[in-house]
């Protein structure tokens, strides 16, 4: 399993370019299930769970061709011929998103069969909404040996309110509506960029939606979507991320190719903490030279605090003079950095959804452990600043949704290394 070997302590100077959203990427994929035709997107980044779809569509005949270097990380998917309209348990469990093309999949089939995803290190994750959705929109569910079975001879358009937001809930019956017969309003829907994406890739596919982006969807169905091509919108979680990169080091760094205003809570909330930024149309400049203080976040759906943006903003707290109250509102275990960040030298303290951060504390570099995504980006964030050689474990979880970070880091001045098994295993005696 690869390795970071970090050295903290350089501030970083330059420019960063911000790849494509692959939060908006993973439905915009699924929806290429809706045609026939073929569906060209733009901006894919390179990432793993990118590479994960791409399996889960050809294991049901679609061709994918990932096209990244000089094809500009422009993906073609053709759906023509669908053989299997499954979801195997061997990909779902590797990413959750896969759940995505349970919706495209009734609505353009009639039969769809995905495996249940079960809890992942954040927290339960149940997917009870999309079901419930799919069930008003006229398909009929079982389940099974941890399977979930839709059927429906044609989607009819219904009102569905959902009981709580869902960001690929909504995007789940967003793409199932599209094909329904009749009108469907959605209601309590997620908010966030992502979903206006995907409704303007399924808009340019034919499909007639109104509202997205905002919590009432419309969408009026139609018999039959076409080919489109769509360019993804930038990544917001990974230009936070560089954000406070930049913030933390005591740095200069120009986030580029970004959408600012999608960025907005992380903006407001960065500047209460002292950090000076300054934004044009497309980047996000930090300059961080001033002391940074403590400041309390919430994490909430779009367009508050992202959740996705907790643990970066906790390896911040760490160096802000004061307390800091960090309240997870979204997932029920998104913590598991935390501990990490104590090992760090940090002086954090978990009460139920709240960890209480008391800055400033000097971090010095530990042997630390990866447990999800954005508490992978977490604990790099700390190893910039931490004294020593930080070594963190299991960056494959770093790798499913960041588009080379270590390269990306090292342009602008990080000491960044990736490192495989230290101790490979001993090749057998016959071999
Ligand atoms: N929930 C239910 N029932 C459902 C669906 C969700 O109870 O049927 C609950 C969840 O357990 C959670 C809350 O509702 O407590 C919100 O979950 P949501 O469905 O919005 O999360 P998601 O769609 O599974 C997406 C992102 C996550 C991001 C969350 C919240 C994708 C592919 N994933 O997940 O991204 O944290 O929204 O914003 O879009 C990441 O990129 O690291 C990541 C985890």
């Amino acid at each position: 399993m690869d390795k970071f070997v970090i050295r903290g302590g350089n501030p970083l100077l330059g420019t960063v370019r911000i790849s494509g959203a692959k939060n908006a990427a993973l439905p915009c994929m699924a929806a290429a299930l809706l045609t026939e035709e073929t569906v060209t997107l733009q901006s894919i980044p390179q990432v793993r769970d990118i590479e994960t779809t791409r399996r889960l569509l050809a294991a049901m005949g679609a061709e994918v061709e990932l096209g990244y270097g000089r094809a500009h990380h422009r993906t073609t998917i053709s759906c023509r011929n669908l053989v299997s309209p499954e979801a195997s348990y061997e990909l779902v469990k590797t990413m959750r998103a896969s759940t995505l093309v349970l919706g495209p999949l009734v609505a353009r089939c009639g039969r769809a069969r995905v495996s249940l995803p079960g809890g992942c290190a954040i927290g339960a994750r149940p997917i009870d909404l999309h079901i419930k959705g799919l069930e008003r929109l006229g398909a009929k569910i079982s389940q099974e040996h941890g399977y979930v079975e839709a059927t429906a001879d044609r989607l009819r358009g219904a009102e569905i309110v959902f009981d709580r937001i869902t960001v690929t809930g909504t995007e789940d019956l967003l793409m199932a509506a599209t094909l329904a017969e009749g009108e469907t309003v959605m209601q309590n829907c997620a908010r966030e960029p992502e979903v206006a994406d995907l409704a303007d890739l399924l808009n340019k596919m034919g499909a007639r939606i109104e509202g997205a982006g905002t919590s009432t969807i419309r969408i009026k169905g139609v018999s039959k979507l076409h080919g489109a091509k769509h360019r993804i919108i930038p990544d917001r979680i990974e230009a936070g991320t560089f954000i406070i990169a930049g913030a933390l080091t005591g740095g200069d760094v120009n986030v580029s190719g970004c959408e600012p205003k999608h960025l907005t809570a992380l903006l407001q909330k960065l500047a209460e903490a002292g950090v000076k930024t300054s934004v044009s149309a497309d980047s996000i400049r930090v300059m961080g030279d001033n002391t940074l203080k403590a400041a309390d976040i919430n994490t909430e759906e779009y367009p508050g605090f992202p959740t996705d943006m907790q643990a970066q903003y906790m390896a911040l707290a760490t160096q802000a003079e004061g307390t800091s109250i960090v309240t997870e509102n979204i997932f029920e275990n998104r913590f598991m950095h935390a501990q990490e960040l104590v090992r760090m030298g940090a002086n954090i303290r978990i009460e139920g959804r709240r960890a209480i951060v008391r800055g400033k504390s000097p971090l010095s570099a530990a042997a630390v452990l990866a447990s999800d995504l954005r508490a992978s980006a977490s604990l790099v964030l700390a190893a910039l600043v931490a004294s020593g050689e930080t070594i963190i474990d299991r960056v494959y979880h770093i790798d499913r949704g960041y588009e080379n970070i270590e390269e990306k880091l090292r342009a602008i001045g990080a000491e960044i290394r990736r490192i495989g098994e230290i101790f490979p295993k001993r090749k057998s005696a016959a071999g």
